[in-house]
């Protein structure tokens, strides 16, 4: 394990176990629940675009990102500065779906600026990924006012651009990071601990997708970052024998 990530699994919070010897020490072995795929049951329009109210369906990137700019589906673009669409690699391995900007989201248009956004910089550069190589969006792509949490309505309205998106990046992984990305994505209400450690699929192309917790919510509890280090490493392991 190189000098640097172990840096940044300290600064994660999470003792890295480092070999006596110089061998590479290979990742923890994954729980007993994982990583078997758990199927999907999924309902009338989710993670397809057999129903396409905005007309999404031809939009490259650039134009899924204007036709965000403009959205005012639903009364959040009266209190947004900007939309914040989402940030990193079009054709990225690894997709974070978190919940919705922040204020510092909101004045600089880009998805996890604040602080929990540098703890997410550091679970990334954990597993060798950065903002660039991987690709991070959210639920909603207008804040809440008072940061609340996005209402029923308000992510069904926002639905169509993260499905579009994923379409779009085709990633071969997805990170809901907190419950509301997680409840969105698989349309559960489990709890979080219930969700997370095993392997979930996204839509019909059955994505691979890993629950877990919000880097805000580490801030507040940062006894919980050996989980997330595990789920990072269950979510990394679907590159496992393809030259990742
Ligand atoms: N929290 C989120 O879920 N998304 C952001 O972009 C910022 C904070």
């Amino acid at each position: 394990m190189d000098a640097r990530r172990i840096h940044y699994l300290r600064a994660m919070g999470v003792t890295p176990w480092i070999s006596r010897t110089a061998a590479e020490p290979e990742p923890a072995p994954l729980t007993a629940d994982g990583p078997e795929p758990v199927p999907l049951t999924r309902r009338a329009g989710s993670g397809s675009t057999s129903q396409d109210p905005l007309a999404l369906d031809g939009m490259d990137l650039d134009a899924l990102r204007a036709s965000v700019a403009g959205c005012r589906r639903c009364p959040l673009h009266e209190s947004r500065t900007q939309t914040v669409f989402g940030v990193g690699a079009a054709a990225a391995d690894l997709l974070i779906v978190g919940e919705a900007p922040g204020a510092e989201e909101d004045r600089r248009g880009e998805p996890f600026v604040g602080r929990a956004g540098q703890l997410l910089d550091a679970m990334l550069a954990a597993v060798k990924q950065t903002r660039t190589t991987a690709y991070i969006a959210n639920v909603l792509k207008c804040r809440p006012p008072n940061n609340r949490d996005p209402s029923a309505e308000e992510a069904a309205c926002c639905a169509p651009y993260l499905q579009r998106q994923i379409e779009l990046i085709q990633p071969r992984v997805i990170l809901a990071v907190g419950r509301v990305a997680a409840h969105r994505l698989l349309e559960e209400d489990l709890p979080l601990g219930r969700m997370r450690g095993r392997l979930h699929t996204y839509g019909a192309q059955r994505i691979p997708l890993v629950v877990t917790y919000h880097p805000a919510y580490l801030l507040r509890r940062p006894s919980e970052k050996a989980k997330v280090w595990q789920d990072l490493l269950l979510a990394m392991s679907v590159f496992d024998g393809a030259g990742q």
